[in-house]
């Protein structure tokens, strides 16, 4: 089935001169969209190889570790610290565009490459009541009702101190020209634990960039300093982790790690 993703990625990009610290629910009108060229592809099978060592302070089994994995989780390789850095990210697994069926989200793989040269801390958000689909239709219209909605879906487990980080790096798919709704959830329930920390956004996509992650998490987040964020092709996290690597080194590297 080829439905088509209702995303118009020219008026995504016009989201991101609305209003700061408010989710894409009341820009929703906004995403009317193009019929483009964005479609699901549920052909390729994801290439698994070794886990990736790292520390989940989530307490909980992370199903979608096991990836591609070829760097250490040692010693940070710049001048950043891993001690007080952290990863926060929400990622889904299932069909995703252009991608196929995954057994690890594209914003997983981002994350842990993070992890790989920070030797930072890593936490998952996962819903407390997981009642997003596997397929890639049904999740984009689930997706559209929470932002529509201006949902606030709970999430998981506890939160780790936050006191012990001043770096956090924070991470999703970009879900309708923004963050997912439960990222603010996350962002909300922790404004005060986040405030006075640099917090630096990273995307997954197909074709939207950052739509605007960094200043609606300075909107959300308005007493934290907000780094330069990354974005990152959904598509190349599979196909091309290589060139990913790079590209997150080279960005992390900014930060001295
Ligand atoms: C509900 C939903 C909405 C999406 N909306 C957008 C969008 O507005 N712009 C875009 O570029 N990609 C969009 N995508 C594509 C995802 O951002 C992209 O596939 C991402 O890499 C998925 O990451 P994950 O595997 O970590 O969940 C959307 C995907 C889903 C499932």
């Amino acid at each position: 089935m080829k439905k088509r993703i209702i995303v118009g990625l020219v008026m995504v990009g016009m989201l991101m001169v609305t209003g700061c610290g408010q989710s894409g629910a009341d820009t929703n009108p906004a995403l009317v969209i193009s019929e483009d060229e964005i479609q699901p592809v549920v052909t390729t099978d994801t290439e698994r190889t070794a886990d990736t060592e790292r520390e989940n302070v989530n307490g909980i089994d992370d199903q979608t570790s096991d990836i591609d994995s070829s760097g250490d989780t040692g010693e940070p390789a710049g001048v950043g610290s891993s001690s007080d850095t952290l990863v926060v990210y929400f990622s889904r697994t299932g069909e995703q565009y252009g991608v196929g069926v995954i057994e690890k989200g594209n914003t997983a793989i981002v994350a842990d490459m993070i992890v790989e040269q920070t030797g930072a801390d890593i936490f998952e958000i996962l819903p407390q009541e997981d009642y997003y689909p596997y397929t890639y239709d049904e999740l984009t219209d689930v997706a559209k009702k929470e932002l529509n909605e201006n949902a606030r879906p709970a999430y998981a487990g506890e939160i780790p101190d936050l006191s012990q980080y001043s770096t956090i790096f924070i991470g999703a798919p970009v879900w309708w020209g923004d963050w997912p709704m439960i990222m603010y959830t996350f962002f909300e329930e922790n404004e005060d634990a986040l405030a006075g920390k640099t917090l630096i956004p990273f995307s997954t996509h197909a074709g939207s960039g950052l739509s605007g992650f960094d200043r609606k998490l300075s909107g959300a987040c308005p007493n934290s300093t907000v780094g330069t964020g990354l974005a990152i092709a959904g598509t190349d996290t599979q196909n091309d982790p290589d060139s990913v690597r790079k590209s997150v080194n080279d960005w992390l590297s900014g930060f001295g790690y």
